[in-house]
């Protein structure tokens, strides 16, 4: 493999370091472009531009491989608590009991809320999306805990491992609280006596008449969404949060600014998206062809298909595909229309040549709305799922920027093709 890249440009030939990654990606580096030709590379959207080095994910798109810190998705779906996960995705290394057992005590005492960050949560108007009550609470985190958010990196992580507890623990509190607020509903307070999961079904569905009690099945589905979500390298909210996280910013700043990011439909808001176009299939009786049509017509995406990444089936909708029956099944639900509308939008999709030539496979969000519904999770909550399930690798990501001491703000260029210089008289 080449060691250096050439590049002949006006009169220079330049040698350009390559970098060759644990798994053998490969890299220009070109850093030094800039001071030695006057030229900037282009790569609107970032496709083909590492914007980084980093040791948590790895992901081969073309062969559909997801791995966290070396272990594959696959196998970390088997039998793993997301609180296990999770510390495996933020520390490195899978927690030997005692870890585990002291890292779920820290997020059952970081579950509740301050009763002033309660009251700013109860200010939101009925009817407001979930989304919009997460982001700016994550924010107001910071001036609830401002000791480990003063915006200095080399302060705020000597309280990472609490600031870590806090926005894993929090964030699925606000996010039930969200839902109870915009439906005028009283909040529920954390129970210390259970799980990560049972608590947040919890939290969304007791009622003051009625303790709301998870059966195994449905907690082990929400462990194993969360579980799925947890990470994915340099996505678009990721990116988002180390651009936040590079100039400095905490992470209650950072990780508001990766929520914000993750609501696009493009990305998190997917999974709300497709099984809006579930329902309106199933409402309208028909094959949901013309959803196909008007994708292939370049006037609709296909929500739930394509990744930038994935030019194979994503190994998350695979996983949750295959846990479906059982789901299904442990819930007393013989058959789900909805389901079967997936499967035959799935199928039509993938045996289309636009989508075949495009590379075009159900990603995570295809199937993933699917569950939540089973369970009954509304679906302006399914993006503020995805959220709770992508902290830990937001929490990751952020360490890696501010621990990193030659970390440098990120200040992308640009090719100006404005007016040119011109008078005002
Ligand atoms: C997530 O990056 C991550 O890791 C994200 C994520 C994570 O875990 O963080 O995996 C989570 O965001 C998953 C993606 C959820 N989004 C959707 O399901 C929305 C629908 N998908 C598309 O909008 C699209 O596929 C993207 C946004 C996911 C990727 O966009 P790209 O890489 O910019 O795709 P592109 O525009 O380069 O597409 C190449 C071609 C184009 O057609 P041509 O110009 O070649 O004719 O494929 C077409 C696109 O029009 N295309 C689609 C399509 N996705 C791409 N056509 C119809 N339906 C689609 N869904």
């Amino acid at each position: 493999m080449a060691k250096t890249a050439t590049l002949k440009i006006d009169d220079q030939e330049l040698e350009l370091p390559v970098i060759i990654g644990s798994e053998g990606e490969k890299a220009v580096d070109v850093r030094k472009l800039r001071s030695t030709t006057g030229y900037i590379t282009y790569d609107e959207g970032y496709g083909n531009t590492g914007s980084c080095q980093s040791e948590i994910t790895y992901i081969d798109g073309e062969a559909g491989i997801l791995r966290y810190r070396g272990y594959p998705i696959e196998q970390l779906a088997e039998g793993f608590s997301f609180e296990d996960v999770s510390y495996l995705v933020i520390y490195g290394e899978l927690p030997t009991p005692e870890q585990s057992a002291e890292f779920s005590a820290r997020l059952r005492n970081e579950a509740p809320i301050r009763e002033g960050m309660v009251r700013f949560v109860q200010g939101f108007p009925r009817g407001a999306h979930p989304m919009a009550v997460l982001s700016s609470s994550l924010n107001a985190l910071g001036a609830y805990h401002s000791q480990m958010a003063s915006n200095n990196h080399e302060r705020d992580l000597k309280h990472f491992d609490e600031a870590a507890a806090i926005a894993m623990a929090k964030v699925r509190t606000i996010a039930a609280h969200s839902y109870r607020v915009v439906r005028g509903k009283p909040l529920n307070y954390p129970r210390p006596d259970l799980d990560y999961s049972e608590n947040f079904l919890h939290l969304m569905f007791s009622e003051p008449y009625e303790e709301y009690k998870a059966t195994p099945e449905v907690a082990s589905a929400i462990n194993l969404f969360l579980l799925l979500h947890a990470e994915h390298e340099q996505n678009c909210s990721t990116s988002t949060v180390r651009m936040v996280a590079s100039a400095g910013a905490n992470l209650f700043a950072s990780t508001s600014a990766g929520v914000s990011a993750l609501w696009g439909p493009l990305h998190g808001g997917a999974n709300q998206a497709v099984l809006e176009m579930l329902n309106t299939i199933h409402a309208n009786g028909d094959d949901g062809s013309r959803f196909i049509e008007a994708a292939k017509d370049g006037k609709a995406r296909l929500m739930g298909f394509g990744h930038r990444v994935y030019k194979n089936y994503d190994p998350r909708a695979k996983i949750i595909k295959g846990s479906f029956d059982k789901a299904l099944e442990s819930l007393g639900i013989t058959d789900d229309p909805l389901l079967d509308i997936a499967r035959r939008l799935e199928a039509a999709a993938l045996s289309d040549d636009y989508f075949i030539s495009r590379k075009l496979y159900p990603n995570v969000d295809f199937y993933s709305g699917l569950i939540m519904n089973a369970l009954k999770i509304p679906v302006d909550m399914f993006t503020v799922m995805f959220a709770i399930g992508r902290m830990p690798g937001w929490i990751a990501q952020w360490h890696e920027v501010a621990s990193n001491p030659k970390s440098r703000i990120n200040r992308p260029r640009q090719v100006y093709m404005g007016p040119v210089p011109r008078d005002v008289m």
